[in-house]
């Protein structure tokens, strides 16, 4: 329901291409929910984040008992430690006690809003007159043209997106983050695990671009 606002949104912003410019928004710790669904994929992954804002971490475990229905059944099982200050990033198999090290070619992913990207003027989600029944939000827009996506964030009055389109050539991604909590439940969650450390980084194939949304793509 909130991406089909805010495709409907986002177009209606393209045609009338009006930024208000502001200071940059950082989204504070966060621990939540989070969906992935590409337009051309269907649902790629339903699973539990930790965000660390300011040491620039993200663990996302995606859980496969979640897929419950036949439109849901090519989810991905994915497990990803990413480490923005450091351009690496963990896929682990914690059952197999097995991981890989890559390095990471962009920082960009669904809870940080980039500092060059742009606002919008905010509106009302849902009824803002009656109490509950309303959210505030913001849009935050902008382009990485290295990773040929183009992106439109929804973003709460304290910086928390909770609503995100990628755009690329070859698919879309729509990613939804909920039930969050401004604080890191598990901390760690964020530490790299033992069978993963001193691990050599895997060399990455000429032109791909290593990113937290690519993993979904
Ligand atoms: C966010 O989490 C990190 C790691 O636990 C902590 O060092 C930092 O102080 C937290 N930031 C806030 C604003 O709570
Ligand atoms: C996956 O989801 C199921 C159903 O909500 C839950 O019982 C289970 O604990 C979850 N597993 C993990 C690893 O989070
Ligand atoms: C889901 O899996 C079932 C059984 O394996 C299959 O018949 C169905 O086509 C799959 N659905 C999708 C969308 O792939
Ligand atoms: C265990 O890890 C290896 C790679 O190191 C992988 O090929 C294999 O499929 C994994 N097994 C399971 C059960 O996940």
């Amino acid at each position: 329901m909130c991406a089909a606002a805010l495709l409907f949104v986002f177009m209606c912003l393209t045609a009338a291409a009006r930024a208000d410019h502001h200071q940059p928004c950082h989204s504070p710790n966060m621990t939540g929910f989070m969906s992935l669904t590409s337009f051309r994929g269907g649902v790629r992954a339903l699973g539990d984040f930790t965000y660390d804002s300011m040491g620039r971490k993200l663990r996302f475990q995606s859980n496969d008992s979640l897929s419950i229905s036949e439109l849901v059944n090519k989810t991905l099982s994915l497990d990803l430690l990413m480490l923005f200050e450091e351009g690496i990033f963990y896929e682990i198999d914690s059952k197999n006690q097995s991981c890989e090290k890559k390095s990471l070619h962009s920082s960009l992913h669904p809870l940080d809003i980039p500092d060059d990207a742009k606002s919008h003027f905010p509106f009302n989600l849902g009824n803002p007159s009656i109490e509950g029944e309303g959210l505030k939000v913001s849009l935050w827009m902008g382009s990485v043209p290295e990773m040929k996506v183009s992106y439109s964030m929804c973003v709460t009055q304290g910086c928390l997106p909770f609503s995100t389109l990628y755009f690329s050539e070859s698919d879309s991604l729509i990613v939804s983050i909920m039930n969050v909590e401004n604080d890191i439940k598990d901390p760690d969650v964020l530490a790299v695990p033992s069978f993963c450390q001193g691990l050599p980084v895997e060399e990455t194939p000429e032109g791909t671009v290593n990113s937290f949304i690519n993993e979904f793509l």
